[in-house]
């Protein structure tokens, strides 16, 4: 009976391209539903930007664009980049969407219903110039427990201290410097403290669906006890406004979730299947493939929100671990990072990063570590190396000596034939009901437990099986060497009845291989000029005898150990530029023209000598001004560079300063600087600069300046 399949991978934010963490998620799950298609299930697989919430609101703000322009630029860049990397949803949807705000308005209106909505007035802080709540990472001040200056709202980096906003001493608002006020709301709150909702959720969480190390993580939340969940959002927020209120949100993470089901309904409906009905059918099975760190939201709102509304509870939420590269988290800041974007358009085959994903993913919440020299070693000693060398090593034969006719006897007759033309076969013989050669038997009979492995999410187990039967296949044509057969004369037909079972072979990895290498898998099927696309259970079913395949292409290159240098270089558009004669290093729009790279040994400073003289009126030109940044943001396409949002009083600047190396967005924000503020815009591939911020740099170490304190963003230095 075939299964039906609700397959989600978490929303991705709107707020910026997708990083390598969630490539690797939606691969993960790509590869699952590939295998579940291939098994003749049915599977609906679909996806949506995530696109509400204060950060994308602020952030199109800083741009001087609407938000929903922003979506919809961040909305194309993720289509591009799942088409390039092979990511097969069915739909890509986003909870800006009229299904997601039907949804969610029905869904709250079924929890209020039921009792599980209360009214609460709360106390939070508010940033008057700006208007607006302060969400708890637009908070800084002094830490309460060792006086640190410039700390965050929830936690002291100093001294790792934790608390609330509003325990900070000299609180301010990192979007203006404001002093916040306290000020009372009405909210809505989700009674997840509810005796039904704890009752219901130990059920759901500890009935064999999670996996044990989530469920254990899971069972200690409920042990300590479930606070209510706040729901509710005050305007400005980019979001949907709760029905029957004024100037109220969903909080994002009420309305994330539903996209999930905002996005099937969208792809059903242009099925024209019901939506509803589909939902009702008790065999479908819902799935979500999310992160380690979104756990809290998946395992106990969500299906807590799904049940006492009355609707499907989710049947099982997949939980992977984080990627990591050469041992290290992923931080852009520090430089260590991969860019998918980066990786496609340099060319690299997004099939080596399937495979090598694959080969180490497993199903437990474990990080998977980006090693380049194991990268290059598995894509091209393994994928390359023995399973392509497979169809290569037959392909020639079959193409130069017999026109790319396979042969006329059956796989299962090639015993006979083998001895009767070549008496000193040492192949194992066939020892088996359907009399083919054994290595086929073998390779075959490994169907069922690959299979397993896929469905429990085993890849890593999976793909070391195909290796060892390519390992296998390897040997076997080593000892049959259809190299010597070809230069015997009269033994065509035992050369033609090798390489076809060598092509056979070569097609049952190939479907064992499929929901990895789609691509490479759709390469094959042409090559072998198949009627229709492998699925599983052609395993068992051969090449014809007699049948003619096309020409050999080659399938899959080997990685070229430079295009991995390029991939972890970064990008040219912020490479410095070599200064010039003994003059100081030139200043530009990105910021200072240092070397960044985090990677050389300190050097003493260069001592260069005092430059040209200029006039008072020269210096005079420059408009330097005391600016805040009010925001900092990461570049994805830009390894060094950070986007600063400055506010210099009377204005707000969008600057691309090339200090990523040093400074983490987290630590700018809030802080003081100064900026050139009359330097011509200069335009980037990923936006316009407009001015620069002045740091001092010895080629090694960048420090940004900085004004005293009683400085206020606009001042003009002089
Ligand atoms: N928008 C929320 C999810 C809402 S789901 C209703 C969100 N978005 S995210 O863009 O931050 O992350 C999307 C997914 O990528 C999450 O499952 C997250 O765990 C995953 N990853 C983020 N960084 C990752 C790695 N470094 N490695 C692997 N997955 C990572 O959270
Ligand atoms: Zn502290």
């Amino acid at each position: 009976m075939p299964r039906k399949l609700f397959v989600t991978t978490a929303l991705p934010y709107a707020n910026g391209p997708f990083h390598i963490g969630h490539i690797m998620e939606y691969t993960q799950a790509d590869i699952w539903v590939r295998f579940q298609r291939m098994q003749g299930h049915k599977i609906q697989f679909v996806c949506a930007d995530d696109t509400h919430g204060a950060p994308i609101m602020l952030k199109a703000e800083a741009e001087g664009i609407k938000p929903e322009e922003l979506i919809g630029r961040v909305a194309e860049s993720h289509k591009r980049d799942l088409a390039r990397f092979g990511v097969s949803f069915d739909h890509f949807h986003s909870t800006h969407s009229d299904e997601n705000r039907q949804l969610a308005g029905d869904i709250f209106a079924a929890l209020k219903d039921a009792g599980f909505i209360a009214n609460r007035t709360i106390e939070q802080f508010f940033d008057p110039v700006k208007g607006m709540f302060l969400p708890d990472r637009y908070i800084k001040g002094e830490c309460p427990k060792c006086g640190a200056k410039d700390q965050y709202g929830d936690s002291c980096e100093a001294c790792g201290a934790v608390y609330a906003p509003t325990d900070l001493k000299e609180p301010f608002s990192a979007l203006t410097g404001a002093k916040p006020v306290m000020k009372k709301s009405e909210h809505f709150f989700f009674r997840l403290s509810d005796p039904r909702c704890v009752e219901f959720l130990r059920g759901w969480t500890q009935g064999g669906r999670l996996q044990p190390e989530v469920a254990n993580k899971v069972r200690e939340w409920l042990d300590s006890g479930l606070n209510d969940w706040d729901i509710t959002r005050d305007a400005p927020y980019f979001g949907i406004e709760i029905p029957g209120t004024k100037g109220k949100y969903f909080y994002v993470w009420l309305d994330a979730p539903i996209g999930y089901l905002a996005a099937l309904k969208s792809h059903l409906d242009r099925k024209g299947v019901d939506f509803a009905k589909y939902l009702a059918d008790p065999k479908v099975e819902q799935v979500h493939f999310i992160g380690k760190d979104i756990i809290y939201f998946h395992t106990l709102f969500w299906p807590a929100m799904l049940k006492f509304a009355g609707r499907k509870v989710p049947d099982n939420v997949f939980v992977h671990g984080f990627i990591t590269l050469s041992g290290e988290k992923m931080s852009k800041s520090r430089g260590v990072s991969i860019s998918p974007q980066r990786y496609a358009d340099l060319g690299l085959n997004p099939e080596w990063f399937r495979y090598y994903i694959a080969a180490k993913l497993n199903a437990h919440v474990e990080d998977l570590d980006f090693n380049p020299d194991d990268f290059l070693a598995r894509v091209n000693s393994d994928l390359v190396g023995k399973y392509v060398n497979i169809a290569s090593r037959a392909a020639g034969f079959i193409a130069k000596r017999f026109n790319g006719k396979l042969s006329d006897e059956p796989l299962s007759a090639g015993r006979e034939l083998r001895h009767k033309l070549r008496g000193n076969v040492s192949a194992p013989a066939a020892d088996n009901e359907e009399q083919v050669p054994a290595i086929l038997f073998e390779v075959r009979s490994f169907a069922d437990q690959i299979a397993a492995d896929y469905d429990a999410r085993e890849f890593g187990k999976a793909i070391r099986q195909v290796m060892f039967l390519a390992d296998r296949v390897n040997q076997y044509v080593d000892e049959q060497k259809p190299w010597e057969i070809a230069k015997e004369s009269g033994q065509e037909p035992a050369l033609q009845w090798f390489c076809t079972l060598y092509l056979e072979l070569f097609r049952i990895l190939t479907i064992y291989l499929k929901p990895v290498l789609p691509k490479v898998a759709e390469d094959v099927e042409a090559f072998l000029a198949l009627a229709k696309p492998l699925a599983w259970e052609d395993v068992g079913d051969a090449l014809k005898p007699g049948h003619a395949v096309q020409p050999y292409r080659h399938l899959l290159s080997r990685i070229d150990p430079k295009q991995i240098e390029q991939l972890l270089e970064p990008p040219a558009e912020s490479k410095p530029e070599p200064a010039k004669g003994s003059q100081a290093p030139p200043a530009s729009p990105d910021g200072p023209e240092f070397k960044l790279e985090p990677v050389e040994p300190p050097k003493p400073a260069p001592i260069l000598p005092v430059g040209e003289t200029i006039s008072i009126d020269d210096f005079g030109k420059i408009d330097l001004r005391v600016a805040r940044i009010v925001d900092a943001e990461l570049v994805p396409e830009a390894e060094k560079l950070l986007r600063l949002t400055l506010d210099i009083g009377v204005e707000t600047r969008t600057v691309f300063a090339g200090i990523r190396s040093a400074y983490t967005p987290k630590e700018l924000v809030g802080r003081l600087t100064i900026m050139v503020a009359n330097l011509a815009p200069r335009k980037m591939r990923f936006g316009e600069s407009q001015g620069m911020v002045l740091a001092a740099g010895d080629g090694n170490s960048i420090f940004l300046l900085s004004p005293d304190a009683g400085a206020t963003p606009g001042m003009r230095i002089k």
